[in-house]
C-alpha cells in the first residue's frame, strides 16, 4: 500500500483526559500504519495523494467491544423487558432464525450495510450457534473492510428446544469445525464466544478452556449484568467466589487467553480485582444498561483500578449503533452514578469517553484507537458544518458536539487499516 495522506482537523485522545488538536493538518498513511502528523507535509512525503477533508474533523475509528449482529432486526423494539426475559422472549427466537442461510444473508447484509457507514471500525461481534451463518457473516464483515472479532456463539442449556446446541460435545464440535473454516483469516478473525454461564454447562466450558489452550484464541463474554443472573450463576456455579471466578476455573477469564466482559454492572471488589489481575477487558455498554434497566457499572473506579475498559453498544440491548451516541450515554449514566450512588466517584468527561470508545478499547486489537506512529490507519471523517451554530469553536468543542449532535448524515468518509471503505459523495 502506498502512502497517501488526509487533510483536515485531527482529533485524538493519545491519554484520557484531554484531546490532541492538530488543526488544518497532514495525517499521513504509509502501509496501514499512521506515520505522523504535520502542519506541512514533509519533503520525503511531497508528491503523495492528499484527500482534502478540509474544515472537517478527522478522528481514529470507534472501537464496539461488544455487539449481537443477529440483534439488529429487532433493535429499538422490546425495550419493556429485564435481562433474563427480554432474552427468552426476543432474543433466543430470532436469533434462532438463523439457521436458515437465506434470512442470515439478509439480515446480515442490513447489518454490514450500516456498520460500514457508521464511525465504527473495529468490532468485537456475537453471532448465533449456526456455524455457517458465522462464516456467513464474517465474509460479510470482511467485503465491507471491517476487522476485528466474531464469535460463533456456544450454548447447550438453559435456552428454548429449538435455540440450543444438542450437548457439550456437539457445541465444542461446531466450534472446532467454523475454527477450521475461518482460522487463517486477518481482517476478521475468530474469538471463542461461550454466551454466558448460565446457557453453558460445566462440561461445556470445560471443553472451551481446553480448545482455548490449544488455539490460543481470545474470548469474549458477559458478566455480571443483571442481579437476577448474578444470583443464578452462584446457584449454577456453587463452587466459584464470584462470576468471574468461574469463568476462570475454565481458563476462559483472561491470562494467556485474552478475554472481554460485557457489562461488569455488579462486578464488586474481588471480581474487579481477578479482571485486574489477568487483564480482562470490561466492555461497558451504557445504553444497554439503560434499556434492560440493568444498572450503571463502577466505571470510574475500574479506571482507578487501572482495568481495561472500552465501550460497546450491545446491539439490541442498546438500540443505537452509534459508537459516538455510547460515548454520550457513559457520559451521562456516570453522572447519574455520581448523583444516586457515590458522590466520590467523578462524571466521565467528553474526552474520558472518547478514549474509552477509541484508543481504551481499540487496544484489544493490538494497536488501534490512536494517531500516534505505527498504530492502525483506522480513522473517520466528520463534517460538522451542518450541524449549525452562531458560535466560533474550537476543535475540542466541535469533537463534544459530533459525540452529541451528529447521525449517519455526517460522516463523511473511513479508513480501516489504511483502505476507504466508505466516502459519502
Ligand atoms: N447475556 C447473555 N446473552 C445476552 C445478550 O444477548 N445480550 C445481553 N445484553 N446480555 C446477554
Ligand atoms: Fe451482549
Amino acid at each position: 500500500m502506498k502512502n497517501f495522506a488526509l487533510k483536515g482537523d485531527i482529533i485524538y485522545t493519545p491519554e484520557p483526559g484531554k484531546f490532541r488538536c492538530h488543526e488544518d493538518s497532514y495525517l499521513v498513511c504509509g502501509d496501514g500504519k499512521v506515520k505522523g502528523i504535520w502542519r506541512e507535509l514533509p519533503e520525503r512525503f511531497s508528491g503523495i495523494r492528499v484527500e482534502d477533508y478540509s474544515g472537517k474533523l478527522i478522528f481514529p475509528g470507534l472501537c464496539d467491544l461488544h455487539i449481537h449482529a443477529p440483534q439488529y432486526s429487532f433493535r429499538g423494539i422490546g425495550m419493556d423487558m429485564e435481562l433474563l426475559p427480554w432474552l427468552e422472549t426476543y432474543t433466543f427466537p430470532e436469533e434462532s432464525k438463523y439457521g436458515d442461510l437465506e434470512y442470515a444473508k439478509k439480515a446480515y447484509e442490513i447489518f454490514t450495510e450500516d456498520l460500514r457507514r457508521s464511525a465504527t471500525s473495529r468490532v468485537n461481534v456475537f453471532a448465533t450457534i449456526h456455524r455457517e451463518a458465522a462464516v456467513l457473516l464474517m465474509d460479510l464483515l470482511e467485503k465491507a473492510g471491517i476487522c476485528g472479532f466474531a464469535g460463533k456463539v456456544c450454548m447447550d442449556r438453559n435456552c428454548p428446544d429449538d435455540y440450543r446446541e444438542e450437548d457439550a460435545r456437539t457445541s465444542a464440535e461446531e466450534t472446532r469445525k467454523w475454527y477450521e473454516t475461518v482460522k487463517d483469516r486477518t481482517m476478521m478473525r475468530p474469538i471463542l464466544t461461550p454466551r454466558f454461564l448460565p446457557s453453558c454447562s460445566d462440561e461445556l466450558m470445560e471443553q472451551l478452556g481446553k480448545f482455548q489452550r490449544e488455539t490460543g484464541l481470545y474470548v469474549q463474554s458477559h458478566l455480571s449484568e443483571n442481579p437476577e443472573e448474578v444470583e443464578w450463576v452462584k446457584e449454577l456455579a456453587p463452587w466459584s467466589e464470584n462470576y468471574g471466578d468461574a469463568y476462570d476455573r475454565f481458563g476462559l477469564f483472561g491470562g494467556t487467553a485474552k478475554t472481554v466482559m460485557a457489562h461488569c454492572v455488579y462486578s464488586g471488589k474481588k471480581e474487579r480485582a481477578l479482571m485486574k489481575a489477568r487483564g480482562v477487558y470490561a466492555a461497558h455498554c451504557p445504553q444497554s444498561n439503560l434499556n434492560l434497566s440493568s444498572g450503571i457499572a463502577p466505571v470510574r473506579t475500574m479506571l482507578e483500578e487501572g482495568l481495561h475498559v472500552g465501550l460497546g453498544t450491545d446491539m439490541a440491548g442498546g438500540a443505537s449503533l452509534s459508537m459516538l451516541r455510547v460515548m454520550t450515554d457513559a457520559v451521562q449514566v456516570s453522572k447519574m452514578y455520581w448523583r444516586y450512588l457515590d458522590k466520590k466517584k467523578k462524571p466521565l468527561s467528553a474526552p474520558e469517553a472518547f478514549y474509552l470508545g477509541t484508543k481504551g478499547g481499540g487496544s484489544f486489537f493490538g494497536q488501534v484507537g490512536s494517531f500516534e506512529e505505527g498504530y492502525e490507519f483506522d480513522a473517520v471523517v466528520l463534517n460538522d458544518a451542518s450541524l449549525g451554530t452562531a458560535l466560533d469553536l474550537q476543535m475540542d468543542q466541535r469533537m463534544e458536539r459530533a459525540m452529541y449532535l451528529s447521525g449517519t448524515e455526517e460522516i463523511t468518509a473511513k479508513y480501516v487499516g489504511g483502505r476507504k471503505i466508505f466516502e459519502r459523495l
